[in-house]
């Protein structure tokens, strides 16, 4: 029987409309220290997995694990730069897709911590914010700059509509929404900024929901976020801390409400050149208790930390590039692997809530397909017509990758030799001007590296009327502190001799495109073997079918690169990452098993930017089944102290 509406009482109604029936409600309890989630006293145990490390294929088993630990909760960053690589051009499908793994979250009754940006850090190129931000040279990032907040509001226009049904209010997982990161560790502290992105947030979002800051222990850290609306969390890490006086410190930009370490950091970062970061378990597990006794929420970061595909890892300084691999130390492994630290972790939970019950996903099988040869191609300058397209920029002076567009990887800049050079020449640029290395060639012939902070001088020799190339690559914006207005390419003039080189041109290199339509020579490669330190860089080829009769392959694999010393893998067209064995600490990239089909033959392209092995025309790759991350062969003493920087 269907009653016509106005004969159904008017209690009747409410009980079956939407909001009154699911009565989700999540808040924070100021006079019981603790939050409130339907009502009832709430404490989140999270653990921090970024959608964008880990490929969609993936994200269900990682999620699974993280669930089998027993986590409440998942925290996740949003990568601005990834969603909107160029303005109002933006990507949501694929990896991309956040919808998605939003709702695989949700189905798997994890609630989810939003960590929506604009500035994420996240050893992410540029923390997350578009490099095209920076068109604008003079713009002040993360401050009232008038067009850095209009580039802010338009992106928070399309993020947080798309975010808004996700909330737990809407019937959705996302319990808190993190405005901002650790906004206190830069140097602008403007507070019309924050109030901005607060009356933002709420706009879109609405008037009930938890919006919170993160910042480090330091309570000068915390000093230029807290503004009424916005629940003040702190950072800290796990060896040596006084677990009741960090908390002192969240106490003292809010008194009352639910204690909350927002990064409890179970592991760490790498750089190239530093040695690979180890968190033992027992320190971990000790403050986790401990943290667990007080009552306080906790999350762990990373509980995952995956792998930085691509170009997209960030810096820090003084400059120091973070490697492919996120792995981070944390209790799953880059891969997804169970580790001794997530079974101590889930132990340590298990004491205080129950453990869902049922199998842990298992760590995914590695194949080892073993050493594949690859081919020479022609290098990087034969190849300029393919690579650019469009042809080069013509410029007096040097300009940089944000001037021509071209944001990520590679910009070959070249001019003419006006001199003989029969004496080695010095080749230097003022002030520094490498972002961030440059391989040096004079008519093909490599010269040397000039390498930010490093090498900023090297001699050539040419004949007049030679091309001078400076292929400089971008490895990567910083990401963290007061030095993300990273501008990339030369960003000063180059001197050779006493003259200020001029007349360049500039050449933007699309090679993700390049490759992905399939790279091929344009003149006959030249196959000379020398013993030469240096060759030019270029291209190296080669394929490989899965092998048949062998049951569940394609599987997981690692790459390594025995005798090859720095450069860019791409497999099928997917960019997997930079190598660099010569400087470590990692020697193997992760090769997820989706970007392998057995279907056809699977194409490995190498750009090689020093030299490859040397062992008389052998060109190989090996795919192995075990990862090699603790392998510093040169050490960058200079930089060891900024591993520090959170522990002020
Ligand atoms: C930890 O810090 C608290 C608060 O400052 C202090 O009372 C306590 O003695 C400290 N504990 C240790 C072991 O240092
Ligand atoms: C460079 O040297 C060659 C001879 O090796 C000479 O013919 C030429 O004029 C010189 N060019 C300049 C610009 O000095
Ligand atoms: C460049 O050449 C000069 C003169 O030959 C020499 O003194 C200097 O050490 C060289 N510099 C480098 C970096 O090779
Ligand atoms: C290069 O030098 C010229 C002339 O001194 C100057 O106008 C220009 O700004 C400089 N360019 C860069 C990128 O420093
Ligand atoms: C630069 O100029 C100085 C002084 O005019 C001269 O002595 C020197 O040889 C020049 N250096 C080069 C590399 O041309
Ligand atoms: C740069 O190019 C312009 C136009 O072709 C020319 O007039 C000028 O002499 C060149 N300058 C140098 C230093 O080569
Ligand atoms: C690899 O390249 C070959 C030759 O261009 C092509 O036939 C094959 O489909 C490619 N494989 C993949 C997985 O794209
Ligand atoms: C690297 O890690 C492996 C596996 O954990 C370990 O056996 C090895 O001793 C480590 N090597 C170095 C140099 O730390």
């Amino acid at each position: 029987m269907i009653l016509p509406l106005f004969l159904i009482p008017a209690w009747l109604l409410l009980l079956i409309s939407p909001a009154a029936a699911l009565q989700r409600t999540f808040e924070i309890d100021y006079s019981n220290n603790c939050f409130r989630k339907d009502g009832q006293p709430f404490r989140y145990i999270s653990g921090s997995i970024h959608y964008f490390r880990v490929p969609g294929f993936y994200w269900k088993d990682r999620l699974l694990k993280m669930k089998m630990a027993g986590l409440d909760a998942i925290q996740i960053y949003v990568p601005w730069n990834f969603h909107e690589p160029k303005p109002e051009k933006y990507q949501f499908t694929g990896d991309h897709d956040i919808e998605a793994f939003l709702k695989m979250a949700h189905d798997l009754e994890l609630l989810v911590i939003l960590r929506a940006g604009p500035y994420i850090c996240s050893e992410w190129d540029m923390g997350g914010l578009p490099a095209w931000l920076l068109e604008k040279q003079s713009i002040v990032l993360r401050s009232s700059d008038a067009d850095y907040l209009a580039a802010v509001q338009r992106w928070m226009g399309v993020l947080l509509p798309k975010m808004k049904p996700f909330l737990y209010q809407n019937g959705g997982p996302i319990i808190t929404v993190q405005v901002e990161n650790e906004y206190g560790s830069y140097f602008a502290c403007d507070f019309n900024y924050i109030r901005f992105l607060e009356n933002l947030f709420r706009q879109h979002l609405g008037e009930e929901v938890v919006l919170f800051t993160t910042d480090g222990l330091n309570i000068g850290f915390l000093k230029c976020v807290t503004l009424q609306g916005l629940y003040s969390t702190v950072d800290f890490d796990q060896v040596g801390t006084n677990v009741t006086a960090a908390f002192l410190s969240q106490r003292h930009s809010e008194p009352r409400g639910p204690l909350i370490n927002s990064e409890f950091y179970p592991g760490w970062m790498d750089h190239w050149g530093q040695k690979h970061f180890v968190v033992p378990t027992q320190a971990v597990v000790k403050t986790l208790n401990e943290i667990l006794v007080l009552g306080a929420n906790v999350n762990f970061y990373m509980f995952i930390g995956g792998t930085t595909f691509g170009f997209w890892n960030g810096a820090n300084m003084p400059y120091a590039p973070q490697p492919t691999s996120y792995d981070f130390n944390a209790p799953l492994s880059e891969a997804g692997d169970l580790t001794e630290k997530y079974f101590a972790i889930r132990d340590v939970i298990g004491k205080f809530k129950k453990i869902p019950e049922g199998p842990i996903p298992p760590s995914t099988p590695k194949y080892a397909y073993g050493q594949i040869a690859l081919v020479k191609l022609n290098t990087v300058a034969e190849l300029l017509g393919t690579l650019c397209k469009g042809g080069p920029i013509k410029s007096i002076y040097p300009l940089t990758f944000e001037q021509v567009k071209q944001y990520y990887g590679f910009v070959l800049y070249r001019t003419t030799l006006l001199i003989n050079c029969t004496q080695p020449t010095p080749l230097f640029t003022i002030l520094n001007g490498i972002r961030d290395r440059a391989y040096v060639t004079v008519d093909g012939v490599p010269q040397g590296i000039l390498e930010r902070d490093k090498n900023t001088l090297i001699n050539i020799t040419g004949k007049a009327g030679a091309n001078l190339d400076l292929l400089v690559e971008n490895m990567g914006r910083v990401n963290y502190g007061n030095y993300i207005n990273d501008f990339k390419g030369l960003v000063t003039n180059v001197t050779l001799g006493n003259n200020t080189l001029s007349n360049w041109s500039i050449f933007p290199l699309d090679i993700d495109s390049a490759i992905l339509h399939g790279l091929q020579n344009r003149s006959p490669a030249s196959q000379l073997f020398s013993d030469a330190q240096l060759l030019a860089p270029a291209f190296y080829t080669g394929s490989f079918s899965i092998p048949s009769g062998i049951p569940d392959l394609p599987q997981d694999s690692y790459v390594k690169f025995p005798g090859w010393n720095k450069g860019q893998i791409w497999i099928n067209g997917f960019n997997l990452g930079r190598y660099w064995p010569a400087r470590g600490p990692q020697m193997t990239l992760f090769v997820p098993r989706d970007i392998f089909t057995t279907c056809a033959p699977n194409n490995i392209t190498v750009l090689e930017l020093e030299s490859p092995p040397q062992s008389k025309g052998k060109y190989i790759v090996e795919f192995v089944d075990t990862p090699i991350l603790n392998a510093t062969l040169e050490y960058d003493m200079k930089n060891v102290q900024l591993i520090f920087r959170r522990r002020l």
